[in-house]
């Protein structure tokens, strides 16, 4: 089964909207199978935000996603990466549509609530960078 890595980040945690978003994905019909609330080291922000390091915003990006708590999940279900990115909704919240999440919760490009794995590739190495395997679990075998 698919499985994506999404993470409520410091400004969604801040904001008390992890239950919002767990439950949009719980009543999409997604498995919650990996959580954790935790603050990210510069390492770990540099790592899985490796693809941006030429941006000129990639500091400002790394000092934002460690600046506080963020709520690191994995997911599980069918075609749950596109999915959940749909659901996600445009990375800027400008161009993100009403009903998604950033639509409906985010300001800016940076403070945009929620990140989630753009590929399967993506979702593999997110997954393995944030969670060992005896942190996640699986509802396979009760589908
Ligand atoms: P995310 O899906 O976490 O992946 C990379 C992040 O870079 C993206 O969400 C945005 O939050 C952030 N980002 C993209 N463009 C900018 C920008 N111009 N300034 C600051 N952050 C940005």
């Amino acid at each position: 089964m698919e499985k994506t890595f999404l993470m409520v980040k410091p400004d969604g945690v801040q904001r008390n909207l992890i239950g919002e978003i767990v439950n949009r994905f719980e009543r999409k019909g997604f498995k919650l199978v990996g959580a954790k609330l935790m603050v990210i080291s510069e390492n770990l922000a540099k790592n899985h935000y490796a693809e941006h390091k030429e941006r000129p915003f990639f500091g400002e990006l790394v000092e934002f996603i460690t600046s506080g708590p963020v709520f690191a999940m994995v997911w599980e279900g069918h075609d749950v990466i596109p999915t959940a990115r749909e659901m996600m909704g445009k990375t800027n919240p400008l161009e993100a549509a009403p009903g998604t999440i950033r639509g409906d919760f985010g300001v800016t490009v940076g403070k945009n609530v929620i990140h989630g794995s753009d590929s399967s590739e993506s979702a593999e190495r997110e997954i393995a960078l944030f969670f060992n395997e005896s942190e996640t679990t699986s509802y396979e075998k009760q589908d």
